[in-house]
């Protein structure tokens, strides 16, 4: 296996085939297949919403590369009368720095430095992008799973939500989304984090209770939600409190940049992952199983995404790695998408295949019918935190 993943590795960094989840399957026995907000992946990596999923151009390369799902850039709501309550998140700005960072334990990593915030051009703009999206995704097999992502008005405690922005941003994407349900993420990002509206903790735990069910109700044929949590800047349990409030979500993303407050930026790196990591590993620990995890935070290798699935993660949003300058990437031709994902699925020391073979020799993963699957890791860690739920039920009343 290790000879022909060599021989992989160096073919397939001239060119990588479309569908090579297919080919995986048929060489190395293993299933890629993924999950995120329920629709099934061919495999687990996709693009985070951002500066990378911003028109039909970039969509199109990332559909022939191959890439398993896109996140749109965060439209900002509006009311019919293009009122925005977070109009402030809709500011231009083009010029982004790729730069290395430091972390707080001294490893090197990426992050992208950009003073910008959300989508900055018309609804009906990004309306025309949505029904691309909708067409990618109706494609099949040769189509990729597109979602629009939302920031809708986010009220101070006591305040009511302004239905208006929820009601006619999503009925607009629905109608442009067509007669099946929306799948939609919204975004609660580091910008939010580091601003006053979000100093309040039960503030924050009512917007993520109460958003999920105000988004689906403006839908006409219904919604599939996704929420995209933030990293507050409170502690731990605060992240585990929220994703405690998410459970009327239909799928979780878990958990966008960090906020750093003196330069007034979001950042990424080891920091971000070393956090995202042990927040999910106090989630399990806590018996609290998210349905539809998707990970994202500096997803670098396909070994990076093994140690979110691990944690109960079915698929993963990249933005960083998509970024890099040419020469970190090994493949000599291709897209910056496509090598990214040759990187990611074939390198031979850190990518998904060896990382799989891996867990299989330490008994991590075991094959079903000769096959090794993806998704079992996800699964048999909610295996786990339920195990932990119940032992903490037992726990609590054997002393009551
Ligand atoms: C330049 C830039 C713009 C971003 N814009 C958005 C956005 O509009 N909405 C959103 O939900 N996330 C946004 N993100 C967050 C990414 O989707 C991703 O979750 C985050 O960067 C962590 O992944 P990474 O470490 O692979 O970059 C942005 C990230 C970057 C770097």
């Amino acid at each position: 296996m290790r000879g022909r993943l060599a021989t992989d590795f160096e073919r397939f960094g001239r060119e990588l085939p479309r569908d090579f989840a297919g080919y995986v399957r048929q060489t190395y026995r293993i299933d890629l297949t993924a999950r995120y907000l329920g629709y099934d992946l061919p495999h687990p990596f996709g693009k985070g919403s951002g500066q990378l999923s911003l028109n039909t151009d970039q969509l199109e390369t990332d559909r022939a590369a191959g890439l398993a799902f896109v996140v749109l850039k965060t439209l900002i709501a509006e009311t019919a009368a293009g009122e925005r309550t977070m109009g402030a998140w809709a500011i231009h700005e083009t010029r982004m720095a790729v730069e290395r960072r430091l972390s707080l334990d001294g490893r090197d990593g990426w992050t992208v430095t950009w003073k910008g915030r959300g989508w900055d051009r018309s609804l009906s703009e990004y309306l025309g992008l949505v029904r691309a999206g909708r067409d990618l995704t109706c494609a099949g097999p040769d189509g990729m799973l597109v979602v629009p992502s939302v920031k809708y008005h986010l009220p101070r405690l006591g305040e009511p939500f302004i239905e208006a922005e929820y009601a006619h941003t999503t009925a607009q994407l629905a109608d442009a989304w067509g007669d099946a349900q929306l799948p939609i993420e919204k975004d609660f990002s580091p910008t939010l984090a580091g601003d006053p509206l979000a100093d309040e903790r039960d503030q924050v735990l009512r917007w993520i209770g109460e958003v999920p069910g105000r988004i689906r109700r403006a839908a006409p044929h219904g919604a599939r939600v996704q929420l995209k949590l933030m990293n507050a800047r409170f502690d731990d349990a605060f992240q585990i409190e929220m994703l405690v409030a998410a459970r009327g979500a239909d799928g979780v993303t878990a958990f966008n940049r960090l906020f750093d407050s003196e330069r007034r930026v979001a950042y990424g790196g080891w920091d971000l992952s070393d956090r995202n990591l042990r927040v999910l590993d106090l989630a399990g620990e806590r018996g609290v199983a998210p349905a539809g995890l998707s990970a994202t935070g500096n997803i670098c290798s396909g070994r990076a995404l093994l140690d979110y699935a691990r944690r109960g993660c079915e698929s993963g949003q990249l933005h960083t790695f998509f970024q890099l300058p040419l020469s970190e990437y090994p493949a000599t031709a291709g897209s910056r998408t496509a090598r990214a994902l040759h990187a990611l699925v074939f390198h031979p020391t850190d990518g998904l295949i060896v990382g799989m073979l891996e867990l299989e020799e330490q008994g991590v993963l075991a094959r079903h019918n000769g096959e090794l699957r993806f998704l079992d890791l996800a699964a048999s860690h909610f295996t786990e935190a339920q195990k932990a739920t119940t032992e903490a039920q037992r726990h609590g009343e054997e002393h009551s």
